[in-house]
């Protein structure tokens, strides 16, 4: 097991979005198919997630298929709908260590039986509370603005709602995120430095950090350089 090695003092963010790129460029250096990057990464998924777990982060959410993913080829497409069927099967061990999962983005493209999964293990963890874990499959930032305002148009045409009531904090509490707080520290692995249509909404006031290693190589001692880097900034939110 590895220790975390953080010094006395360190601000932990409460909210970590990762964007797990490099998968597929982790593959080609190997000359390998890219599916073998994606099953490498999600391997680096559980390891990073356990290590959260024990450097004091609340909720860790993981951006896995973006809306815009579907325009890749379709066997890659369909290795990684297998994967998250494997994957999930394997977050139900997150649930032994009182994790609760969560998930966000469109369900309704995703196979039945995926939805099926995913519903049940949010079923059983929805009561631990050591950490959240939130994984973003067919997500997408602007998907979810406007998933948010057809909810709260229809409450308007049906007479429970006035147009002028509609504030940032009702469209923010009909986001796929709800109760999930905003996210403070964006990691983007892989050296793009980008959000991707990556919670828009929810890092409006994130920090940033970037780094060239691929995700299937991003390691425990990487998520704590993060943290470390995160708790020397100065985040002032509009103030002084
Ligand atoms: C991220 O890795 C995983 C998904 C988007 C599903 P990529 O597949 O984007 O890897 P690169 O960016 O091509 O290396
Ligand atoms: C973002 O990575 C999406 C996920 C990691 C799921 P992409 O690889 O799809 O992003 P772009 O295309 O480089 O912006
Ligand atoms: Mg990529």
């Amino acid at each position: 097991m590895v220790k975390a090695n953080l010094p006395e003092g360190t601000r932990v963010p409460c909210h970590v979005g990762v964007i797990m790129d490099g998968n597929g460029r982790w593959a080609k250096k190997r000359g390998l198919p890219r599916k073998f990057g994606h099953r490498e990464g999600a391997k680096t998924f559980r390891e990073i997630t356990r290590h959260a777990k024990r450097l004091g982060i609340s909720y860790i959410t993981y951006y896995a298929f973006s809306t815009e993913n579907w325009k890749r080829p379709q066997d890659e497409v369909d290795a990684i709908m297998e994967l998250f069927e494997k994957y999930l099967d394997e977050v139900r061990d997150f649930i032994e260590e009182n994790i609760r999962v969560r998930f966000i983005g469109d369900r309704s493209k995703l196979s039945e039986s995926l939805q099926r999964k995913m519903a049940s293990v949010e079923e059983d963890s929805k009561n631990f509370d050591s950490m959240t874990l939130v994984l973003a499959i067919n997500y997408g930032g602007r998907d979810e603005i406007a998933h948010s305002c057809r909810v709260l148009a229809g409450k308007v045409r049906r007479g429970e709602l006035e147009p002028d009531d509609i504030d940032t904090e009702l469209i923010e509490r009909n986001l796929y995120t709800e109760e999930i707080p905003p996210v403070d520290l964006v990691i983007r692995p892989s050296g793009e430095q980008r959000l991707s249509n990556f919670m828009i909404w929810q890092a409006a006031y994130a920090e940033f950090y970037y780094t060239n290693i691929l995700w299937p190589d991003f390691k425990g001692s990487d998520l704590e350089a993060a943290v470390l880097d995160y708790s020397e900034r100065n985040r002032r939110f509009g103030g002084i």
